[in-house]
């Protein structure tokens, strides 16, 4: 219900229609190194699909950050998972959170954020912090809708994601899930 309604008073920042089903969250969790990491970083998290997976996968020490700009995602968030840092921010701050929240030299970050529907300036200004914020072995990993690719502001991403993470990998679709998407997986 509360994506629903961010949907319609907060298309701007939200960018889909439904949350992402488990299915995507074990792939795109997979895919980032989740299990294996000690400083994870979340970012644009919503409703908490991929933050429910991420909880359930990661080691009992791992240093777990989330960063959601809605502010009523946010308050929902915490309210669901009360031991986790859940920050209210904005991506284009990432390099300056990072130092708040100690999540620099990160070695996975999960993204939902929506890139298609951000211009290409602030594309290249949150990829660049989320390069930025990687560690040299970490992997970043961040999901498309299936087709999305084709059309311009799609193609325009991918193109930039590639310039900016040479070594960038694609999932196999996921088809359970509305609509059918796959996940980038990036290293430096
Ligand atoms: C497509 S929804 C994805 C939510 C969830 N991860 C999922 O896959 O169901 C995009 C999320 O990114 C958040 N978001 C958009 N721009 C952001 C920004 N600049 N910084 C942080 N979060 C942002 C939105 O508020 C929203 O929660």
């Amino acid at each position: 219900m509360r994506f629903i309604k961010e949907a319609i008073f907060a298309p701007h920042t939200t960018g889909a229609i439904a949350p992402s089903s488990k299915h995507l969250a074990r792939v795109i969790v997979d895919k980032a190194g989740v299990d294996g990491a000690a400083r994870i970083l979340e970012i644009g998290p919503g409703t908490g699909v991929f933050t429910e997976h991420i909880l359930e996968m990661k080691q009992a020490g791992a240093h777990f950050v989330a960063i959601e700009r809605n502010p009523n995602f946010a308050t929902d968030l915490k309210s669901r998972f009360p031991d986790t840092r859940i920050v209210e921010g904005c991506a284009t701050e990432l390099r300056a959170h990072a130092a708040e929240h100690k999540f620099h030299e990160a070695d996975s970050i999960v993204s939902g954020l929506p890139w298609t529907i951000f211009d290409p300036n602030l594309q290249r200004n949150i990829l660049g912090g989320i390069h930025d914020v990687l560690g040299k072995s970490g992997t970043f990993a961040t999901f498309a809708y299936f087709g999305s690719h084709w059309l311009p502001g799609g193609r325009n991403f991918r193109r930039l994601l590639r310039s900016v993470f040479p070594n960038t990998r694609t999932s196999p679709v996921v088809l359970r899930n509305f609509p059918p998407a796959f996940v980038y997986y990036c290293r430096k």
